[in-house]
């Protein structure tokens, strides 16, 4: 038996220390530094009977065998859009997300969808809990394997005994190995769970799917490390209360992180949602005053979303701003222009601004709905229905352009919208389309052009 080794961990950043001290040097929080024992074996691997140790050679890099179809099709359209074409074999991927978000659910209908052999691994669940989940998700793949386990060696025998073609784990936080004594969910634990999952995915080809907590402030808990070493990092986000879910990449070592996938939570388990405009904008029957609908991109996805903001006059002192969805600094900045550039009092007015749908747009084009929406709802006058604005605006009140302006015409001119607010620079031919383009260019001619 090795000597008992022990290490303190910051249990914020993962930085490793010598001695206890009452303040991580590298991330400056105060009492996170926690003792971990760790145990130093000579060798060690996920097979613990591999005895031949093989030394990989250097290829040059035309000789390296390569297979386009390396990647295994989900058959969730919106989780390959994300991962750019489907899973890579021999990768890792992280899925974080709040509690409750639909991490369980949206990894279990995709290994119950698969056409291959999958090892579900749960930490968290039962598995007549898993089963009644699946009842609800109503897909049967007589495929998909359910265990409940959590010691790493454990699982690698039952995934050396019926070797599976995918392998998910909910979650990594419940997960240890025999090899430390620190207890899961600790760093070292999730460092060295990890580390032994990735050799197994590497020496045998099998994508790992990883769900992942996520601490308060939003980060996957455990090491930052945790994330370098994976190959994708995925984040399921969302508002609990609305039953919208974005599907985002964070990092993709095989695609673009520009890609986002949605998704309806209902009662039958996750919907694709395929045509996302359709569902952000509310239906009502009124014109109401305070709404504007901004043609933005998720990634490269256009995105009709309404922007609903509610001006009035403030009751206490100092006038509130709120955002819900967009930044409040920017929300600030725009009232600013607004009232140097264009002279409305917007000063001792209460501002709320409200993306509907629950999501969170960081798209600069989304700026003119939102002026425009403020300056309905301060007028009390409705935008009609089917216009639709698509600029940024500057600080000098210039109404700028904006990235891959025709996708978002075409969009506006699916979905019905006659006229579309773009920036005088974007260059657009106008004859190609049915919608009605109005140019401006200053933050002074919005209301004369709207109202
Ligand atoms: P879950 O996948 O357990 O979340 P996580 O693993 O991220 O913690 O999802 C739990 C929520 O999803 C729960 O509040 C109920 C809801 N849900 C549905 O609305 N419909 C369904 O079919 C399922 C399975 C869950
Ligand atoms: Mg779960």
């Amino acid at each position: 038996m090795a000597k008992t080794k022990t290490t303190f961990f910051c249990q914020n950043c993962g930085a490793q220390y010598a001695k206890w001290l009452g303040q991580c040097n590298s991330c400056h929080k105060w009492n996170t530094i926690v003792e971990e024992i760790i145990q130093k074996e000579e060798k060690r691997s996920w097979k613990q009977t591999t005895k031949t140790k093989r030394v990989s050679n250097a290829l040059k890099i035309n000789e390296i065998p390569f297979d386009k179809e390396d990647k295994i099709s989900t058959k969730n359209n919106e989780l390959n859009r994300v991962l750019g074409g489907g899973l890579v074999k021999g990768s890792m991927l992280l899925l974080g997300g709040e509690p409750g978000i639909g991490k369980s659910t949206l990894l279990l209908q995709i290994a119950l969808t698969l056409p291959k052999k999958v090892l579900y691994v749960s930490g968290e669940e039962s598995q007549s809990q898993i089963k009644m989940r699946a009842e609800r998700l109503q897909n049967s793949n007589t495929n998909c394997l359910i265990l409940t386990e959590t010691n790493t060696q454990n699982i690698f025998k039952v995934i050396e005994e019926i070797t599976p073609d995918v392998v998910v784990i909910d979650s990594i936080q419940t997960l240890y190995t025999e090899y430390i004594e620190a207890s899961p969910g600790s760093i070292s634990q999730i460092r060295e769970t990890t580390a032994e999952l990735i050799k197994f995915a590497k020496e045998t080809a099998t994508p790992v799917l990883l769900i992942g907590h996520i601490t308060k402030d939003g980060n996957i808990a455990g090491p930052k490390i945790l994330e370098h070493m994976v190959d994708v990092v995925l984040q399921f986000e969302g508002d609990r209360n609305h039953t919208y879910r974005i599907l985002r990449a964070i990092k993709n070592r095989f695609g673009s992180t520009a890609e986002i996938g949605i998704y309806e939570m209902q009662h039958t388990g996750l919907r694709q949602v395929e045509n996302p405009s359709e569902i952000l904008i509310s239906q009502k029957e009124d014109n109401l005053s305070g709404t504007a609908i901004a043609a933005t991109l998720e990634g490269v996805r256009p995105l009709m979303i309404e922007v609903q903001a509610l001006v009035s006059t403030a009751v206490y002192g100092t006038p509130q701003r709120s955002s819900t969805g967009y930044d409040i600094k920017r929300l600030n900045m725009l009232l600013a222009v607004l009232e140097k550039r264009a002279g409305f009092r917007l000063g001792a007015k209460d501002v709320f601004l409200n993306i509907a749908g629950g999501i969170r747009v960081d798209d600069p084009a989304i700026d003119l709905a939102v002026i425009s929406a403020i300056l309905s709802s301060n007028e009390d006058i409705a935008i009609p229905q089917d216009f639709c604005f698509a600029a940024e605006i500057g600080l000098a009140g210039e109404i700028r352009p904006i990235s891959r302006v025709e996708q978002r015409i075409l969009e506006a001119e699916k979905l019905g919208f006659h006229k579309i607010f773009i920036s005088k620079f974007n260059k657009v031919n106008s004859s190609n389309h049915t919608i009605k383009i109005i140019k401006i260019t200053k933050v002074e001619d919005v209301f004369s052009n709207l109202f």
